[in-house]
């Protein structure tokens, strides 16, 4: 649930440039340890080799650390992809020993790639060029035995074709996999939006048509009920009883349009809103609930005002629902900006088996995410909701 802008983490490619290029530098201890324990008569070679690809997996993950590899994530893996094929056919020109195993390598690098950042055919076709090239290249320029060498370029070239072929079956599928999110997304959005501007109707409504109505009866029989001869005690008595009723159904009526779209929220914008959300949220659950705001300006576009109200709404309903918690805290911040919510509660934490059944996560991080922002949930003592959204061009009050 991060603020990149594919929406779901399995299609982003920064994570699996990080697992690549972990992967890659775990397998230099393993392999390096090995190759010493045999091949100890290329000690400086094998030690330049492996420095290499240290030095190269160690960049690229460093890289997707920085604004720059996040921003470019496909180039920062291709120059890995190109420097560690280049890195082992140099190594196979200084030691020629063994052709084959090298091209299995070779060919399990290309094949990684493929599954890793599925490139577009071009790209993988220049993969596999560079690869194919330079084995050959090293190949002919160093002294060795040339049956061994043209059967390895041939797996070689085999594993090339295969490589291109399956990562152009892969793009397809993740392109299509793609697609489907972002219509799903697109899909969530307009409904968050109908759902939003229905509530808006009904709770307008409610409190205007259907309140003012009550509101009027009440004020009839009041009327009634004073003008009543004395001798009707009884009656008078059951008026005073509809007035009553209806009095209160106009304070019910008015709870429930507060519920669907607080008008505070509209007149006075979000922290007056959160204020009586909080108080009423105290009273009715028994959980201590504090609000604090840190340079938030006094209004925001008001797409930003609802979300974080409905985003508040539904984490405070799940600290009600399932956190068994005493206290909740509520902050609000700006940061460079950056709209940042906090929900901190001192409950039970999210379930262990790492399983949230139910979609109102999965709608907090539709709305966030609809806006450009993100969601983190953690548990620690307690839980922790974090919800960063974009607001450029707001100045605090
Ligand atoms: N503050 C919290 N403390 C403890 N567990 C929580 C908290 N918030 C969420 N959870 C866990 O995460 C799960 C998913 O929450 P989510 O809001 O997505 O669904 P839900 O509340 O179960 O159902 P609904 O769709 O009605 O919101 C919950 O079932 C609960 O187990
Ligand atoms: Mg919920």
């Amino acid at each position: 649930m991060a603020a990149e802008k594919d929406a779901f983490a399995d299609l982003r490619l920064t994570p699996r440039l990080r697992s690549a290029t972990l992967i890659l530098l775990g397998l230099v201890p393993l392999f390096l340890l090995l190759d010493l324990r045999y091949q100890s008569a290329r000690r400086p070679a094998l030690a330049v080799f492996y420095g290499v690809h240290a030095a190269l997996s160690g960049a690229a993950l460093l890289a997707t650390f920085t604004a720059t590899g996040r921003r470019r994530p496909d180039h920062v893996a291709l120059l890995l992809i190109l420097g560690l094929a280049t890195n082992i056919n140099v190594f196979f020109h200084r030691v020629p020993a063994n052709p084959a195993l090298i091209s299995d390598v070779l060919t399990l690098l290309m094949m990684s790639s493929a599954f890793f950042f599925s490139w577009s055919a071009l790209r993988q076709v220049i993969v596999c060029l560079v690869t194919c090239g330079g084995f050959a290249l090293a190949g002919m320029m160093a002294p060795h035995e040339a049956a061994p060498f043209g059967y390895a370029f041939g797996v070689l070239v085999l594993g090339a074709v295969v490589t291109t072929t399956g990562s152009r079956v892969l793009g397809r599928y993740r392109e299509g996999l793609a697609r489907r999110q972002t219509e799903l997304a697109e899909l969530s959005t307009r409904l968050m939006s109908v759902q939003e501007e229905e509530r808006h109707r009904l709770s307008r409504d409610l409190h205007e048509d259907i309140g003012q109505s009550l509101a009027a009866v009440s004020a009839y029989l009041q009327a009634i009920e004073q003008q009543l001869p004395p001798g009707l005690g009884e009656l008078r008595a059951r008026a005073a009883d509809a007035r009553r009723l209806a009095a209160k159904t106009v304070a019910q009526l008015r709870q429930v349009s507060q519920l669907l779209r607080p008008s505070v929220l509209d007149d006075y914008g979000l922290m007056p809103s959160l204020q009586t959300y909080l108080k009423d949220f105290q009273e009715r659950h028994g959980v201590a609930a504090t609000l604090s705001s840190e340079g938030v300006p006094e209004r925001l576009p008001p797409p930003i005002e609802t979300a974080i109200y409905r985003v508040v709404q539904e984490a405070l309903s799940n600290v009600a629902r399932h956190a068994r918690a005493r206290h909740v805290r509520v902050a609000l911040a700006t940061e460079r900006g950056e709209l940042r919510l906090r929900v901190d509660d001192d409950g039970v934490g999210l379930p262990p088996d790492g399983r949230y059944p139910g979609t109102g996560l999965v709608g907090i991080r539709e709305r966030v995410q609809a806006l450009g922002g993100s969601l983190t949930v953690a548990s620690r003592a307690g839980t922790s909701l974090v919800v960063r959204l974009p607001i450029r061009g707001e100045r605090a009050a």
